[in-house]
């Protein structure tokens, strides 16, 4: 039988038609989120990513400002321009592109954020509050994969997720999400040895190498809940996940396309931790 495919742009929409009613009201109290954006360099990615974060930002309303700096930036002068944003009271929320230039050291730059304008969820007080299971602002791709399962009423206590890949980004606070909903997490990742031994018990496998089809059928446990936050290219240049999706739709239970899976909640969740930080401000 085939799996459930998990539709991400669904469930993308549900959430922002609740997050535009949350921006009413606060209009309402003469407030409109807004979110800064930076990017530096010409990273091509980065400029298509910050398109599509500013884009998602206007259609709900929330106000965006782009900060474009050539590669040749000093980090002085990008600590500067966020110290400046940090004390600017129409921005709730800053987000630096990520990969920023050789010269400019990421996480001097994430530290200097405000964690109450952190709305990436990359800053310490960040991770350490999500580590120790309190409310904060929490990362973006692995916050819209459990909002997915949510949705998608998918119980995940008890449950053994595995995850593959353990960047700061996804991976990591991905386990960390999911134990603090009482799952049993195991980390996989590049000198993992006999990685199927572990892929093969997963309840709710989480996969985020960057491989394409590196995930075939005989990988997952029938019935396995798939969620592939792969963005990669396949042999005649189509977008692909780390999935191997024909194949492993016939084994899976739920499984997420790409596109079209995890890459709209991504984004979700930016506006939704935007919104947050502006509901915050009123408080
Ligand atoms: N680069 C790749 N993904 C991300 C992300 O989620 N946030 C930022 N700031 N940079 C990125």
């Amino acid at each position: 039988m085939s799996a459930d495919i998990i539709d991400g742009k669904l469930i993308a929409h549900y959430y922002r038609e609740q997050l535009k009613e949350d921006i009413s009201s606060l209009k309402e109290n003469s407030v409109t989120p807004g979110l800064a954006v930076i990017l530096v360099g010409d990273n091509h990615a980065s400029h298509t990513y910050v398109k599509m974060k500013r884009k998602a930002c206007s259609k709900l309303g929330i106000h965006s400002e782009l900060y474009q700096f050539d590669e040749t930036l000093t980090q002085q002068d990008l600590v500067a321009k966020i110290e400046e944003l940090n004390c600017a009271d129409h921005i709730h929320g800053i987000l630096v592109q990520l990969p920023l230039p050789q010269h400019i050291n990421p996480i001097t730059i994430i530290e200097t954020i405000s964690p109450s304008k952190d709305v990436d969820g990359f800053h310490p007080v960040s991770i350490g509050k999500m580590v120790t299971n309190q409310d904060t602002f929490y990362s973006c791709t692995p916050f819209g994969i459990i909002k997915m399962l949510e949705y998608e009423n998918i119980p995940i206590e008890g449950k053994h997720v595995v995850i593959l890949g353990r960047s700061n980004i996804v991976g990591k606070p991905a386990g960390h999400l999911f134990l603090n909903r009482n799952a049993t997490v195991t980390y996989c990742h590049s000198k993992t040895t006999n990685l199927s031994d572990y892929t093969k018990q997963a309840d709710i496998l989480v996969s985020a190498v960057g491989k394409s089809k590196f995930i075939r059928t005989e990988d997952i446990k029938q019935g396995a809940v798939v969620i592939d936050v792969g963005m990669n290219r396949d042999e005649e240049g189509r977008l692909c996940g780390d999935v191997d999706f024909n194949e492993v739709k016939e084994v899976a239970g739920k499984i997420t396309p790409v596109p079209g899976g995890v890459g709209p909640m991504t984004i979700t969740m930016l506006l939704y931790n935007t919104v947050k930080s502006a509901q915050m401000s009123l408080i």
